[in-house]
């Protein structure tokens, strides 16, 4: 451990079980030394499991709907209380669409999941960053990260009305971030993970496919949650400074790979 976030405070949100990204991203913070307020949906708090890690990271839990701005209001007013000043790092790791759990098909989208998909997995983002800056409720040089996907560049038949949602949450991140910047110079990013085993994830049809095939393309392979858990804490920390409103891919090469051997041979004849 390095001590990376030694003194720092963060808001994490995201974290069901310890699949989570959010959950592995909050241990990681914990061991660098933040002290940290965990957060999720009032349903998602009924499973329990967030308790458990609330106690391995010390942390109190608020519950918020991240759609919800007066439930954010007091996820970021709270927070300030219970970790005794301004927060420098927050977690978005919210993704849900009522069309892909519900099988629905792209090319037939009920538009009013659509819209819940995006208050969901986007706009909460930037209900979250708009609440924080009312409140002046980060430090400067702060730091907030949302989980993507690069379905929000290129064409995911499978990942649906979700890929709406992760361009419209980094074109968030970009706009949002010039003006937190210049304000209070908070720094905007998202993280673009590669597929991974969660909740989420696994609720994509095809996902194991799609997952054995991402990882034959990457040249390091799929990235891991806790790979990604080390980058966001790389991201909440002081070394990246000066890293605002990107995009970044956090999966071993695939974005920039066009084919692999790998994937040529089972195609070979
Ligand atoms: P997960 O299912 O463990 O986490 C999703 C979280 O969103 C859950 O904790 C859920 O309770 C929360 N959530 C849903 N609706 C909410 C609401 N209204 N208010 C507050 N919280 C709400 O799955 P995972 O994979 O850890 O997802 C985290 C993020 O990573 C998501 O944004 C996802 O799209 C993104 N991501 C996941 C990938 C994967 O393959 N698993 C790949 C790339 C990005």
């Amino acid at each position: 451990m390095h001590n990376l976030l030694k003194g720092k405070r963060g808001i994490i949100s995201g974290a069901l079980d310890s699949n989570s990204i959010a959950w592995k991203v909050a241990q990681r913070c914990r061991q660098e030394g933040a002290s940290i307020v965990l957060t999720n949906a009032p349903i998602a708090m009924r499973m329990g499991e967030i308790k458990k890690l609330a106690e391995e990271t010390n942390a109190e839990i608020i519950p918020a709907d991240a759609t919800s701005v007066e439930d954010l209001t007091n996820l970021f007013t709270k927070s300030t209380e219970i970790l005794n000043g301004k927060i420098d790092f927050v977690l978005h790791s919210i993704g849900m669409s009522p069309n892909v759990r519900k099988n629905v098909p792209y090319t037939d989208l009920n538009y009013d999941f659509f819209t819940k998909t995006l208050d969901v997995s986007a706009l909460s983002f930037h209900k979250m960053l708009q609440v924080a800056m009312k409140l002046d409720a980060m430090n400067e040089w702060g730091s907030a990260l949302a989980l993507s996907y690069i379905a929000a560049q290129r064409c995911y038949p499978f990942y649906s009305d979700m890929a709406e949602a992760k361009a419209t949450l980094e074109s968030i991140a970009r706009s949002f971030g010039y003006h937190y910047g210049k304000k209070r110079k908070v720094r905007v990013n998202t993280i673009s993970q590669s597929p991974t085993k969660t909740t989420a994830g696994s609720g994509i049809k095809g996902f194991e496919t799609f997952f054995n095939f991402a990882e034959s393309i990457s040249p390091l392979g799929n990235a891991p949650a806790d790979d990604c858990a080390n980058y966001c804490v790389m991201m909440f920390s002081d070394l990246t400074r000066m890293v605002t409103m990107q995009n970044l891919y956090h999966d071993g090469g695939y974005a920039t790979t066009g084919v692999s051997m790998e994937a040529m041979e089972k195609f070979s004849s």
